[in-house]
Order: C-alpha cells, then structure tokens, then sequence
C-alpha cells in the first residue's frame, strides 16, 4: 500500500453515529461525557492512553499515541444513532443498569438530548425482540435512502465536518454470504427485492458506505464481510473494520492462548462458559443468534494455535463454548474456562479462570477508540479493510485472500507500526527490539 503523502487534519466536529442505542453504545456516550468534564478516566482506551515508542529504545522517545498523530478529541465529538426502542441515551442507559446514579445524574440532560432515529427493523433477523420505533418502506432500497437521509439530516444538524459509525445493534441470526452479496450489482437488485439474505444491520453498512461513512461492525454477524461491501467501500474509498467487539472471555483467550503456545505446552480442551443477563444475553438465547456468536468465539483458538503446524499439541482440542441467559447477573458476567493443558511427556495440567467482567464496560473504549481510528484512516485515505484494528475484534474481518490473526499481542504491533508507517516513522519488529512496544 502507498503511503499517504498527507493526512488531513481533524479540523471540526466528528459525528460518531451508533446504530443500537443499548448497554454498549449508552456505556460509550455516557463516559465521553463524563471524561470531558473530567468526572471519569478513560480506562481502557488507546486513543487516550496510550504511548508509542519511536526510535531505538535508548533514543527514550515515546510520545502518547494522541500527541504523535492527528486524531480527533474528545470535546469534538458529537454522537448520534437509531434504535428500534424509542428511550433516550438517559433512559436507555438506566434501563442497561450499566452505570450507576452517581454517573448517569450529572450528565441527565446532556444524555437526554441523544434521541435515537427510528431504526430499520425486520424482526426475522433477531428473534427475541419486538421493536416500536421502527421505519417503514416499500423495500429495502426505500430503507437504506431512509437512513442514508438520516446521516445526511443528522450532519447537517449538527454541523459536522465528518461522521463515522459503530455498529452497537443486537446480534443477528447467522446468515452465511449468499450469491445476492456477489456484486453490488446483486446486491442492490437484492436491496429492490427485499431478498431475506439481507439483514437489517447490512441495510445499515450499506447506507454509511454509500454515504462515504466508515463503518465498524461490533457484533457477530456477517454485516460487511462480503463482495459487495468490499466492491462498494474500494468504489466509494471508504474504510470499513470488523467483527464482534473483543472482550470479555475471548480478550482473556487472546492473550493466554498465544502464551502457551509460544511455550510449545499443549492443549487438549477448552471449555468455555458465561452467564449474562443483559439484553444481549437475552438475544443469545435465540439459537441463530447465538450460531453468529459461536462461529466468531470458536475460530479463534484454530487460528492462533496452528494444529495443522502443531499437531501433537493441538491437533485434537476440543474446544466448546457455551452462553446462556440468567437475569440476575445483568451487564455482570461471569465467564468460566477450564483448559486442559499438557507439558514435558505429556502430563496433564488445569488452568480455571472465573472472569467477572463487565461487558460494557470493556466494550466502551473499544468503540471510542474505532470511531477515532475509522476518522483517522478515512482522513488518511485508507479505504477498504482496516486489518490494523483486528486488536479490537473477536473475529477480524481481513481481504479474502488471507487468514486473521488473533494473537492480542501481534495485533497490537500491527496497530502500532500502523501509526509510526502514517507517520512516515521506522516500524518496530522484534529482531533486536523490544517486541511489543
Ligand atoms: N458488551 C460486549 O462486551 C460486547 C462484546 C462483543 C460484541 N458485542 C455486541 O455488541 C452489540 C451490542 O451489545 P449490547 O450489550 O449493547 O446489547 P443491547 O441489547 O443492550 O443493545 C443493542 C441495541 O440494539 C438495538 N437494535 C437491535 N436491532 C436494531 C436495528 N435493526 N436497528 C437499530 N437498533 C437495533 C436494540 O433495541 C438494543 O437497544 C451486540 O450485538 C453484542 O453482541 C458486545
């Protein structure tokens, strides 16, 4: 890829449109509210965390992320979404139980002021729920114009220079690509016919694309892992990210898995658990739903440990995820794994990890920091696939051609050396450097 010979400035508000106004995308809003009038920290985020070595180790230059690259900040951000329930971000947020008074009462009417736009809403893509607040149309076509005068609405409104979005939206059932997503051709007779392969949340993706949008998925299913939407982003020369927000149990997978195996210590199984009680959860009672989630959370450990390289050590794991639904838990889960690990000879060994995570509270930064990544890559003119923010995914959306990688800490070299090639700055590999930083 060339590099850009200029990265234009984040000059004016960016709109940060959130399509599912639930735990995660009322988490996320609420926090930037907070931090802004410095009532919170933002744990969590590399946007606002963050340093970047640059140079050899003994040059001791290592600048925040923030300070070293152009990024859009806090006190420019303007948010914004649709949702198929017609609360406000105050109410939607109440209703999460995610934060508690004590956060949600100084921000009442900032949060108030978020009202979602009406949604687009088949209900056959996500079973367990019965929205109101809701569009109509002829077709489908009819409701990807409806949202695409949405972004326009909303820019105009609010004055904005630029507006990127973060799929927060419900899980949908899993819908594997069909031949209506081969072309955009296929895919906008599909959009005419209301083809059933189409899910509400592509009918979402669809619109920002066309409307030069950058576009992350944070849920499961297949919203632009297909042709057309890659066809569609390299037309318009918009920078799409996905799939599945990375937290929670798959992040603790993440960075034990590839500690293992770079001890070449074997795995005979792991069986992974939760409990949650949260909207979501209740979504992933749904059987299809919980099919998009399962195929995200199984293929990570296949990718990271290699059994075709490594067959004796992970050639026969046997790895199962479950989720299931239990109320009083609510945004509160518990993720239970058993590893079955194995060393010298062979000999057994067990690892328990009981993780009492909050969800939201882990997904939270992770929307922040796409939406200022997105901005900065569409401001870069990167368009198509942004496989550098794979660190945020469960299930990284890559070109057809290659495989994902899942390895937290590779991925969190690729982000990085990302930034410094921007920058026109010498990437960091491990031969002779500290490897992660
Ligand atoms: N919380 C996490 O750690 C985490 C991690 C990975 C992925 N995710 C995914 O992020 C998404 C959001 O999670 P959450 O906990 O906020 O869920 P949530 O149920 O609280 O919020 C989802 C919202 O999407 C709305 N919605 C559903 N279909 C819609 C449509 N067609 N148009 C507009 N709005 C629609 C729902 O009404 C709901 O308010 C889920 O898909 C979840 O699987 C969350």
């Amino acid at each position: 890829m060339k590099r850009p010979s200029e990265i234009a400035p984040p000059v004016g508000k960016l709109g940060v449109l959130l399509p599912g106004m639930g735990a995660v995308a009322t988490t996320t809003i609420a926090g930037v509210m907070l931090i802004r009038r410095g009532l919170g920290e933002p744990v969590g985020s590399l946007t606002q965390n963050a340093t970047i070595r640059l140079g050899k180790r003994t040059d001791n230059n290592t600048p925040l992320i923030r300070d070293f690259i152009p990024l859009a900040s806090l006190d420019q951000l303007v948010f914004g979404g649709w949702d198929i329930f017609p609360e406000n971000a105050y109410e939607a947020a109440k209703h999460a139980k995610v934060l508690e008074d004590r956060h949600l009462d100084p921000i009442r009417e900032e949060l108030e002021s978020v009202r979602p736009m009406k949604g687009v809403f088949y209900p056959e893509y996500v079973k367990r729920l019965n929205g109101t607040h809701v569009k109509t149309g002829a077709n489908k076509a009819a409701m990807v114009e409806q949202l695409r005068e949405d972004i326009r609405r909303f820019k105009k409104e609010n004055d904005l220079a630029r507006v990127v979005a973060v799929w927060c939206g419900s899980t949908e059932t899993y819908l594997p690509p069909a031949a209506v997503h081969a072309s955009i051709a296929t895919f906008e007779q599909g959009l005419l016919d209301s083809d059933p392969g189409i899910a509400n949340s592509q009918l979402y993706a669809w619109a920002c694309l066309k409307e030069g949008v950058p576009f992350a998925n944070g849920a499961p299913n297949i919203m632009v892992d297909f042709p057309a939407a890659f066809e569609l982003a390299r037309e318009r020369g918009v920078a799409f990210a996905g799939k599945d927000f990375k937290t929670g149990q798959t992040l603790m997978k993440t960075i034990l898995a590839p500690g293992f195996k770079a001890r070449m210590l074997g795995i005979a199984g792991w069986f992974s658990t939760n409990i949650l009680g949260n909207r979501d959860g209740e979504v992933l009672e749904d059987p299809g739903s919980f099919k998009s989630k399962e195929v995200t959370k199984l293929g990570v450990l296949d990718y990271l440990l290699q059994p075709k390289l490594y067959p004796k050590l992970y050639g026969d794991l046997y790895h199962m995820v479950r989720i299931n639904y239990y109320p009083p838990r609510g945004d509160s889960k518990e993720g239970w794994d058993n590893i079955d690990i194995f060393g010298w000879l062979g000999y057994p060994m067990q690892i328990k990890v009981d993780f009492l995570c909050r969800d939201s509270i882990l997904a939270a930064p992770i929307v922040l920091d796409l939406a200022i990544f997105l901005d900065l890559a569409q401001r870069a003119n990167l368009s198509g696939v942004q496989e550098w923010l794979s660190f945020y995914f469960k299930s990284p959306t890559v070109a057809p051609t290659l495989y994902p990688e899942h390895d937290l800490f590779i991925q969190l070299m690729k982000l990085k050396n990302t930034l410094r090639w921007l920058r026109g700055e010498e990437p960091l590999t491990h031969l002779g450097h500290e490897y992660y930083d």
